[in-house]
């Protein structure tokens, strides 16, 4: 437990000290949350200053994340796909499927640490945090909803007339303080106590002979992608999967137009990668053997293929790995497993 107190003191400051804010007349005491960060991460992409989360911008988030009342049947709620123990992904959920059983394209990406992502969803089709959360609620095959329903079904719950008086400042329920509390609500999710933070930051834990190993190979063959401690350079590229004749998903094509981009989707984190099974975008891959065997085996070139999948003379393709040195990196992918993160309840719907 004592690994979480980092980011879970909270600092009281409120009204009491808080001379910045001084016309803002609060229904109640509402004080800043501490957003912490990890020694080990990078600055955050998402301007805290401008969205600071607090005691009861977080509560709402974190109630309106679980509410069906986002979504036109009144069932889907974002934890409906996004899944705390399977560190918030669909779990079985090969693409997801929202409303009326309506099936999507894609599989759930994980919820952690967005706070210090650039752009969201497979092919970056949100460019901020804030925004993210439109793409489902207004997605016919997600919770196929529109905000002017929503707000009037909250205007009408009497717990969330005073949450959103308590949360913001205007005391308005409307869109942009909807989607500011939720974003509160993810910005506080950081996954940052797994095995390898603590070896990271030098706090008693040790590789086994194994993992060592699969860290190397991994530092060597993987990382120019999965970069850094949040296990992504952020870029979109093309690793090599057959284009599925089902969904012919386009990827960062979609976004940018250009052909360059076509089949590119953005790199994921590796953090949790234990957990978020199935993998890719959309789901194709069940288990990391088959993910490593993918990049081992079965890579299909096409004129976007990332190059560095590609042999000089342009015959081998992908990532040549034996069997042992692929069980050794699957090793180290789960010391990325952060079991604080998926039991921790503050962020859970119970
Ligand atoms: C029907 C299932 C479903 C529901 C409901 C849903 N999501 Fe998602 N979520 C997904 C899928 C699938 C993706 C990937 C989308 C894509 O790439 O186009 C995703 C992506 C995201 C991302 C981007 C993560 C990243 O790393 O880029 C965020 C943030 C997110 N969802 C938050 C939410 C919030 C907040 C809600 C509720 C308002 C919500 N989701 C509701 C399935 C769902
Ligand atoms: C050239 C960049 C690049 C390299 C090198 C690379 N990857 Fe990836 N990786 C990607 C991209 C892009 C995706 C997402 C592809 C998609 O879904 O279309 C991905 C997806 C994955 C996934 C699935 C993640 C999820 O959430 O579904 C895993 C696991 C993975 N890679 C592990 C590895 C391992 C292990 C290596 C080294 C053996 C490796 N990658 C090398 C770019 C790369």
């Amino acid at each position: 437990m004592v690994k979480n107190i980092g980011y879970i003191v909270l600092i009281i400051f409120g009204v009491a000290c808080g001379s910045d804010k001084e016309d803002y007349v609060p229904i109640s005491q509402n004080p800043e949350l501490a957003f912490t960060i990890p020694s080990n991460f990078p600055e955050p992409s998402y301007n805290v200053t401008l969205n600071p989360p607090t005691e009861k911008g977080f509560e709402l988030g974190k109630k309106l994340f679980y509410d069906g009342r986002l979504s036109s049947d009144g069932v889907i709620s974002c934890g409906f796909c996004h899944i705390q123990d399977f560190a918030f992904t669909h779990h079985t959920h090969i693409v997801s499927h929202g409303v009326d059983g309506a099936l999507g394209t894609r599989n759930a990406q994980p919820l952690h640490n967005l706070a210090f992502m650039n752009e969201f969803t497979w092919d970056g089709a949100a460019i901020h945090l804030d925004l993210q959360p439109i793409i489902p609620i207004t997605a016919e095959v997600e919770m196929n909803e529109s905000f002017s329903s929503i707000l009037k079904k909250l205007e009408e719950q009497p717990e969330y007339v005073t949450l959103f008086r308590e949360a913001f400042e205007d005391q308005k329920i409307n869109s942009e303080n909807l989607l500011k509390a939720l974003s509160q609500f993810m910005i506080m999710m950081i996954s940052s106590n797994s095995k390898y933070d603590k070896i990271e930051r030098n706090e008693g834990s040790v590789f086994t002979a194994n993992e060592a190993a699969g860290f190397e190979l991994f530092t060597s063959k993987c990382a120019s992608c999965h970069a850094g401690t949040l296990f992504t350079d952020q870029s979109y590229r093309n690793n090599g999967l057959a284009i599925d004749p089902e969904y012919n998903d386009i990827g960062r094509n979609r976004v940018t137009g250009l052909t360059s981009d076509l089949y590119k989707f953005k790199v994921p984190t590796l953090r949790n990668i234990e957990l978020t099974f199935p993998y890719m975008h959309d789901g194709r891959l069940k288990t990391l053997q088959d993910v490593l065997d993918h990049y081992s085996d079965g890579m299909v070139d096409s004129e976007t293929l990332d190059p560095v999948f590609k042999n000089t003379d342009g015959t081998i393709l992908g990532i040549s790995m034996t069997e042992e040195e692929k069980q050794q990196i699957i090793s180290f992918l789960k010391t990325l497993t952060d079991d604080d993160f998926v039991n921790d309840t503050r962020f859970s719907e119970f």
